[in-house]
């Protein structure tokens, strides 16, 4: 009775902890399992399918999209600044994009344009110069005093999407609008001591 007791209880005592164990086991096997068969599965599935095929292809027209410097600022700098006196005269050549890239028609690589339509410079056709088309005035009397301007560069013969160029063309003053001094310069001696000492 006490060895059948004994020997029962001890017999289930042993199973019932090693039951849920070696349940537990299976768990986590599982539970390790799925990840393990869930990561790997999506890995080898692309690279012997579509995978290898497509990602050399989006390496090589990313690689040729870092390699095509057309577009950029000679400099590296992401805009361009150009001073412009105001009494230029319309017509005139406010500056030349020092952007890389060959804009001459029908040949070339690259084609420049303005994003704004109204505006008092224009990119001359076939080329990187900026050409003044309104009167520029540091006032802003008779046109406006500083002008800034979007130039798309687009990359002819591919699919990416035009690059902006950000332009800042700040007016000079001709000085036509100073103020005038006679004999000037003028000299002032200003004496604390006399201040200090001034009569009240
Ligand atoms: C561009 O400007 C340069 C001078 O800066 C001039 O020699 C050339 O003829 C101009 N080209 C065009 C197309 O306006
Ligand atoms: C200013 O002071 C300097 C010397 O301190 C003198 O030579 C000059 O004559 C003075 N000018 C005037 C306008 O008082």
């Amino acid at each position: 009775m006490r060895l059948r007791r004994g020997a029962g209880p001890p017999g289930w005592a042993v199973g019932s902890p090693a039951g849920p164990l070696v349940l537990c086991l299976l768990c986590l096997l599982l539970a390790l399992g799925r990840p393990l068969l869930a990561l790997p599965s999506p890995a080898p599935s692309p690279s012997p399918g579509a995978a290898p095929d497509a990602d050399p292809a989006r390496h090589a027209a990313v690689a040729r999209a870092q390699a095509d410097s057309r577009c950029f600022l000679e400099s590296g700098s992401s805009a361009e600044s150009f001073f412009v006196s105001e009494d230029l005269p319309v017509g005139s050549v406010i500056g030349v994009l020092s952007v890389l890239g060959d804009p001459s028609e029908p040949h070339g690589d690259i084609a420049l344009r303005l994003q704004e339509t109204d505006s008092p410079v224009r990119v001359s056709p076939g080329s990187k110069n900026l050409t003044l088309m309104r009167r520029l005035d540091k006032e802003g009397i008779e046109g406006p005093a500083s002008v800034y301007i979007s130039i798309i560069c687009d990359r002819k013969r591919t699919a990416d999407p035009g690059l902006s160029i950000p332009v800042n063309i700040r007016v000079t003053d001709a000085n036509d609008n100073a103020p005038q001094f006679v004999n000037a310069p003028y000299v002032l001696n200003i004496s604390e001591v006399r201040t200090k000492n001034f009569p009240k």
